[in-house]
């Protein structure tokens, strides 16, 4: 690719207005905003192929919105976006494309890309076809009817979040089980009521090389070993997804067990890919077909619409507005939906290791600020732990409200829609210093007691945020929801001119590791080498 556009976010004529107006909109309670513009909503919302985007909740105006698509504009985020999708080496540090695009299947990728996803979906569906059937079979001759899982980040919280989210709307054809930790608690809960002879493992990793996965599959082998004897053929209970099949194969899986992830694949983008076997087993070729659809539909939105009607890219610059502008500490995402309650951490991945960074594509040090913390759950639950921060803490966050709105609603849907909006009104309106007195007085409490609890009530309003409304949990609105936040971090790295699809920094810890455990010395620091004593001693003391 042509040396990658010279943008630099504090050079930019329109990053300078917005600095501007950062300082304005700070002065403005969105109250006052919100009481003065009754059109808001029809401003600030935008859909998409059954979606709705409200953003109306935004700490932004009209010039405001028209600034952010001006650093869109003068970023060259449609040549961005082009490039990325044209194959080119838009991963600047590994000199790799990034086709996560091309996983589902999405025309406007280059034709060979396609065609190798398309070679390795042919044997993936072959292969959930035997196994469906019952031609493909354990090493007893009795069909596989549990799926095993074994990944960890990418290679785990894709097909994780998918199997919650269908598991209780769609039939299921096979069991399936997750484990990703190191700490053998998780796995040998699953082998503890897994029978082997019917159980199938998916060894998943894009390098082959991750500690937490080869040591949970040589878990799984060493326990299948013992199960089933040493005569027994284990290669019919083992498969793997990977990048590096000579590693899989040295691992001792068998050539035409391994499925092939390709390197322009990155992990935290690969749940389209073979990485989505799990589902495929669990609940057949077909249902992936409609993710990798909805997944196609977003694509198509954002390679095509006008930004300023653009999902990704109105997400992507709102999350840029509130980091970078108005310098909020963090961004909550709720999802107001059981089925979605592992959406957060799937997007801590995502975004956090995506847009973690702070060194721009030449080198230096970025001056701004870059990915806020991401954390979340599910809404209700959390309104009853940790919202009282967002209304009354010191740090400012913005909120994503994510509502599956399922036809013909329950009135547990109902409660539900009304928690979501009422958590999103409180958040912007809060209550003010004679809302709370009012308030207090109603109760009936003397002056005094007014006076005393009423500044102890006061809710600061002004945490903006957006409400994404999709028309229920299926795997076509699952591939959407997931292809637009995809694309809301590759914009924003575009416009932080950070590189989204590299991931040295957790290098670091993984050596460190290595090192630990291998008993080294080197890099050992004083507060280090006190807690590894500590911990031998401990592991030698006497327990209560
Ligand atoms: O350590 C981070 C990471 O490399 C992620 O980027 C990746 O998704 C995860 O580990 C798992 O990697 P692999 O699929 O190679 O096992």
């Amino acid at each position: 690719m042509t040396d990658r556009h010279f943008f630099r976010l504090d050079q930019s004529r329109a990053a300078h207005a917005l600095r501007l107006r950062s300082a304005t909109i700070a002065a403005t309670g969105m109250r006052e905003a919100v009481a003065q513009d009754g059109g808001r909503v029809g401003r600030f919302s935008c859909r998409a192929d059954g979606l709705l985007l409200d953003y109306s909740k935004q700490r932004i105006t009209p010039e405001i919105m028209a600034d952010l698509l001006g650093l869109a504009d003068e970023s060259g985020l449609a040549d961005g976006i082009a490039a990325m999708l044209a194959g080119e080496a838009v991963n600047f540090t590994e000199k790799r494309a990034v086709l996560h695009c091309a996983a589902r299947l999405f025309e406007q990728t280059p034709a060979w890309a396609r065609h190798e996803i398309a070679t390795t979906r042919e044997r993936l569906v072959a292969f959930v076809d035997r196994v469906h059937r019952g031609d493909a079979r354990g090493a007893t001759g009795r069909p596989l009817r549990h799926v095993v899982h074994l990944g960890i980040g990418g290679s785990d919280l894709g097909p994780r979040l998918l199997a919650e989210a269908l598991s209780p709307s769609l039939p299921q054809r096979l069991e399936l089980s997750f484990a990703a930790n190191i700490d053998e608690t998780e796995i040998r809960a699953i082998l503890n009521r897994a029978d082997p002879a019917e159980t199938l493992f998916i060894v998943a990793s894009k390098s082959f090389s991750t500690a937490e996965t080869l040591f949970n599959a040589r878990t799984a082998f060493a326990w299948m070993r013992q199960a089933l004897g040493d005569g027994a053929d284990l290669s019919r209970h083992f498969v793997a997804i990977s990048n590096n099949v000579t590693a899989a194969e040295a691992f001792g899986i068998a050539g035409e067990a391994i499925f092939p992830m390709p390197e322009w694949v990155g992990g935290r983008f690969s749940v389209w890919s073979a990485i989505g076997l799990p589902l495929m087993l669990a609940f057949g070729a077909d249902v992936f077909d409609d993710f990798l659809a909805g997944g196609r539909s977003m694509d198509a939105h954002f390679a095509s619409a006008p930004f300023a009607a653009n999902l990704p890219v109105l997400v992507a610059l709102l999350g840029i507005w509130n980091a970078t502008f108005l310098g909020l500490d963090g961004h909550a995402v709720m999802p107001y939906s059981h089925r979605l309650r592992n959406l957060p951490s799937y997007l801590q991945q995502l975004e956090m290791e995506s847009n973690g960074k702070s060194v721009d594509h030449h080198g230096q040090l970025v001056a701004w600020q870059t990915a806020p913390i991401l954390f979340g759950g599910p809404g209700t639950v959390g309104q009853h732990a940790y919202h009282q921060l967002f209304y009354q803490g010191t740090r400012k966050l913005a909120f994503d409200f994510v509502l599956p709105i399922c036809r013909d609603p329950s009135p547990a849907s109902r409660s539900l829609f009304g928690n979501a909006l009422a958590q999103s009104a409180a958040l912007m309106l809060g209550r003010t210093l004679d809302e709370a007195r009012a308030e207090l007085q109603a109760r009936g409490l003397d002056q005094a007691e007014v006076a005393r609890l009423a500044p102890h009530l006061v809710c600061p309003g002004n945490q903006p945020s957006t409400t994404l409304l999709l028309p229920s949990v299926t795997p076509f609105t699952l591939g959407q929801l997931l292809a637009l936040y995809e694309h809301k971090v590759f914009v924003q790295g575009w416009i932080w001119g950070i590189n989204s699809f590299d991931q040295y920094g957790v290098e670091l810890g993984k050596n460190m590791a290595r090192s630990i455990e291998a008993g080294a010395d080197t890099n050992r620091d004083a507060s280090t080498v006190g807690l590894l004593e500590a911990i031998e001693a401990m592991a030698i003391a006497p327990r209560r």
